[in-house]
């Protein structure tokens, strides 16, 4: 059987990059998954991928910065399913600028997304987590993984207001983690680095044009920063987030994994 059979999951920003890979990782293993995305178009066409490929998903439209949106998006999946047994609130973005140059503009988006977003879908999936029945055989009730980031261990140039608000993502989990251990919900994150997806395209562009530098240069950066030498693939994020489903980390909570390649300690 495989690991995560007869399981439900549910992705936050799955339609592209990093939740496009945790949502093809979850449901090879079994677990039946809910894409979910800002951009329904996006969350569709990965759904159709997983269908393709032979395991199950469905599609739901869902902008993690709309508190009534989340919190009806979770009575759903409960009316639908009857529980949660995975969730990944995955939901980022990012900008970048000099720190002198900061507008609030941009520090309330990294924040509205990135902090508030990951806040309203943990609460609520969570509140209905908490009365769920225990997992069969297991001694816990369900898993919360939250995507935060390398920038939120170390603290990058031109990123203040996104490091910022991924430093909130991990505060955050290990708080719920302590508060949800009473009910067998744990709740852990991963610290991606320098994952090769849209949103760093946008960024070797942004960096490139602050410095005065050319793309390859920055990319030449990433990977001397890289101790284990290229560039991080979503399916790295991926397959550490599906060990964070499993239950080989049952006995896990409050825990921020380092999942790039050694950047992190460069
Ligand atoms: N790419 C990296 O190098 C990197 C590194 C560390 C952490 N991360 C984090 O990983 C996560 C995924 O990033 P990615 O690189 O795959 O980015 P991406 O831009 O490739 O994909 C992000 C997805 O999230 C969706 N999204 C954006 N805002 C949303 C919202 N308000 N509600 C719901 N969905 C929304 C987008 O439509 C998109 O499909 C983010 O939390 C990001 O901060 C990325």
């Amino acid at each position: 059987m495989r690991q995560l059979e007869n399981l439900n999951a549910f992705v936050t920003g799955a339609g592209s990059g990093i939740g496009r890979a945790i949502a093809l990782q979850l449901a090879e293993r079994g677990a039946r998954v809910w894409v979910s995305d800002r951009s329904i178009s996006l969350a569709e066409a990965v759904t159709k991928e997983i269908s393709e490929n032979g395991f199950q998903a469905l599609s739901a439209e869902l902008d993690v910065t709309r508190a009534k949106d989340v919190l009806s998006m979770a009575d759903r999946v409960f009316e639908t399913d009857g529980r949660l047994d995975i969730l990944v609130a995955n939901a980022g973005v990012s900008s970048m600028n000099h720190f002198l140059d900061l507008s609030e503009e941009e520090w309330d988006f990294n924040f509205n997304v990135n902090s508030k977003g990951t806040f309203l879908t943990i609460q609520s999936f969570a509140r209905l987590m908490v009365a769920q029945d225990f997992l069969p055989g297991r001694q816990i009730r369900g898993k919360i993984i939250a995507t935060a980031s390398m920038a939120a261990r170390a603290a990058a140039p031109l990123l203040a207001h996104y490091s910022a608000s991924k430093f909130a993502v991990v505060g955050l989990i290990q708080a719920v983690a302590k508060e949800l251990a009473k009910h067998r919900v744990t709740v852990n994150a991963v610290n991606p680095g320098f994952v090769q997806t849209s949103m760093q395209e946008r960024e070797i562009a942004w960096e490139a044009g602050l410095r005065g530098i050319k793309g390859c240069e920055v990319i030449n950066e990433y990977l001397s920063a890289t101790p284990l030498g290229r560039l991080e693939q979503p399916q790295d994020v991926g397959l550490v987030v599906a060990f964070l489903a499993s239950p080989d980390s049952d006995f896990m909570t409050g825990e921020a994994l380092e999942v790039n390649g050694g950047a992190w300690i460069s």
